[in-house]
């Protein structure tokens, strides 16, 4: 594959894992976050084929200045990976923040917002291109303690699939990513919460690389709890969610968790 690839948030977790998988693959890669230090490490890692963008995701001046240096080195993207995340959590009996959620969806939303709006002209223009956004399957109903997290990747569900929708017939194809827990430095701060069948990083990002490959409109993994969550928790009536959920926030409140 012999792809130009944008990923944001590459300086962890599944970002990283994917530019690793990719780089493997031949594609040359535009890396984004934060960390500069750990860009460094990731042209070390992956070779000159990279290019190592360091800055917020949240700020659109820094995110089309990125987008010019995209284009000056690449010429332009076949895929844009939006996979910069964070997530924040508290219980809303103890704590109802509003800057919590500013700084949730400012990434999760806003951050993906501001790449598709820098990279959307061009793949029109030249009637082709992959937009590729990761949500998570913990957009499909809200969950407690995760309020800023879970709202907002069901504004990123929402915002894909109308984008999806909108841009048939373009030659632009969206796809939005939900995968259910993977082992990284995200879920590493949810100490206490019951994590389903976690994922390995390097698993999580091949099933994702696999699926967007694939011409997927939506890569949700893994099964058989993508399916339990898309078809069956959220389908529940109220009464019985609510108290579902309701049990585990109490258990990991009794245990002491974050
Ligand atoms: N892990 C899971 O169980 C899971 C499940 C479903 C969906 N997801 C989603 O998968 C994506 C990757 O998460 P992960 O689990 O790999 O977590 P992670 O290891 O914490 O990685 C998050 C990445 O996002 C970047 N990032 C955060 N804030 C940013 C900002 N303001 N500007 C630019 N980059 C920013 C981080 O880089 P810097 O800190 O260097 O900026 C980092 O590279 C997220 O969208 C997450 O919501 C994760």
């Amino acid at each position: 594959m012999n792809h130009r690839v944008l990923i944001t948030g590459a300086t962890s977790g599944l970002g990283r894992e994917m530019a690793r998988q990719l780089a493997r693959q031949g594609c040359r890669l535009a890396l984004t976050g934060r960390r500069d230090d750990r860009l460094k490490e990731m042209v070390k890692e992956l070779g000159a084929d990279v290019l190592p963008l360091a800055g917020d995701a949240t700020d659109p001046a820094c995110v089309k200045s990125h987008y010019a240096s995209i284009k000056a080195a690449f010429g332009g993207l076949d895929w844009a990976i939006l996979n910069a995340g964070t997530s924040a959590s508290a219980d809303a009996k103890e704590r109802f923040s509003a800057d919590d959620y500013r700084l949730v969806y400012g990434v999760n939303v806003f951050g993906m917002a501001n790449w598709i709006e820098a990279v959307l002209p061009d793949m029109l223009a030249a009637k082709t291109g992959t937009i590729a956004g990761v949500a998570s399957l913990a957009g499909y109903r809200g969950l407690p303690r995760s309020g800023p997290y879970s709202s907002s990747k069901a504004a990123a569900i929402a915002l894909l699939e109308s984008l999806r929708v909108g841009l048939r017939g373009t030659g632009v194809r969206v796809v939005t990513v939900c995968p259910g827990f993977v082992r990284t430095e995200m879920t590493a701060r949810w100490r206490d919460a019951d994590m389903p069948f976690l994922l390995e990083p390097a698993e999580a990002a091949r099933r994702m690389i696999a699926g967007i490959a694939a011409g997927k409109k939506e890569v949700a993994f893994p099964r058989p709890f993508s399916t339990f969550v898309k078809y069956v928790f959220r389908n529940l009536p109220n009464c019985v969610y609510d108290r579902v959920a309701s049990r585990g926030t109490r258990r990991r409140l009794n245990s002491g968790g974050a």
